[in-house]
C-alpha cells in the first residue's frame, strides 16, 4: 500500500508552494493556515505572511496586532495567536534553533500532535505519524475501523494505524500523499474507488463499505437557549 500510495502521489500531487521547501517555520505556518482553511484561499496568505515575516525570530519580535492585521480574512484567530506564541517560545528558549523531533515539537506551546508530526516529518524527515480528517478517513476505510473515530478508543486505533504505517524512507511524502488522498479521491462523500491507487488494499472497498466510513458518533441535538440581556446606556448632561 505505501509503495502505490507514494508513486500516486509523485505522479499526481498539487504543485503547492510549501512543497518547494525544507524550512520548518515555513512548513509550520503552512500547516496552521490550512489547519480550517482551503488550499486556495491560504496560497496567497502565506506567500504574504512569509514575505513580513520570513524567520521565526521575525515573527517572534512583531507586535501580536501585527500579526493578526496579516492574519485578517483567513479567520480563527486562536491560530496566529498560537503561532505568535510559539515563534516567542522558540526564539526565547531555543535561541530560534526550531526542534527536530515531534516529543520536542509537542513542547512548544500551541503546538499539537498533529502539527508535530507534519513538521518533523515534512521539515526533519522523522517517521512521526499525523491523523488530520483526511488521514482519519482513509485510513478508517483501508483498514475498516468501525469506531467512532472521534471517540477516543477510535482516535487512539487510528494514530496507532498511522505510526505503525509510516515509513522510515520518505515520511513526509507519505502523509502528505495520506492528506492528498484524503481531500481528491477518497472524499466524504462519493468516494472515486475507481480510480484509487490502494483500492486492492482497501477493506472497506472490498466490502462496499466505504459510504458508512469513517463512523461518527451522530451529533447532539442542538439546545435553545433563552437569555436576557439589558444595555444601559449613561449619557453626561
Ligand atoms: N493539508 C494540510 N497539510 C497538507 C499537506 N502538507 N499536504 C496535503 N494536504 C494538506
Amino acid at each position: 500500500m505505501r509503495d502505490a500510495l507514494l508513486a500516486w502521489y509523485r505522479a499526481n500531487k498539487r504543485d503547492l508552494p510549501w512543497r518547494k521547501t525544507r524550512d520548518p517555520y515555513a512548513i509550520w505556518l503552512s500547516e496552521v493556515m490550512l489547519q480550517q482553511t482551503r488550499v486556495d484561499t491560504v496560497i496567497p496568505y502565506y506567500a504574504r505572511f512569509l514575505d513580513a515575516y520570513p524567520t521565526v525570530d521575525a515573527l517572534a519580535e512583531a507586535p501580536l496586532d501585527d500579526v493578526l492585521a496579516k492574519w485578517s480574512g483567513l479567520g480563527y484567530y486562536r491560530r496566529a495567536r498560537a503561532l505568535h506564541a510559539g515563534a516567542l517560545a522558540i526564539a526565547r528558549d531555543k535561541k530560534g534553533l526550531f526542534p527536530r523531533t515531534a516529543a520536542d515539537l509537542e513542547d512548544v506551546p500551541g503546538i499539537g500532535p498533529y502539527t508535530a508530526g507534519a513538521v518533523a516529518s515534512i521539515a526533519f524527515g522523522e517517521p512521526a505519524p499525523l491523523v488530520d480528517g483526511n488521514v482519519a478517513r482513509v485510513l478508517s476505510r483501508v483498514f475498516e475501523i468501525d469506531d467512532d473515530v472521534t471517540s477516543t478508543q477510535g482516535r487512539a486505533r487510528i494514530w496507532k494505524i498511522a505510526a505503525d504505517l509510516v515509513p522510515e524512507r520518505h515520511p513526509g511524502d507519505h502523509n502528505q500523499a495520506l492528506m492528498e488522498l484524503g481531500a481528491t479521491i477518497c472524499t466524504p462523500k462519493s468516494p472515486r474507488c475507481l480510480v484509487c491507487p490502494v483500492r486492492s488494499h482497501c477493506l472497506a472497498s472490498a466490502h462496499g463499505k466505504q459510504d458508512e466510513l469513517p463512523r461518527k458518533a451522530p451529533r447532539a441535538a442542538p439546545k435553545e437557549w433563552r437569555r436576557a440581556a439589558i444595555v444601559v446606556s449613561i449619557e453626561d448632561g
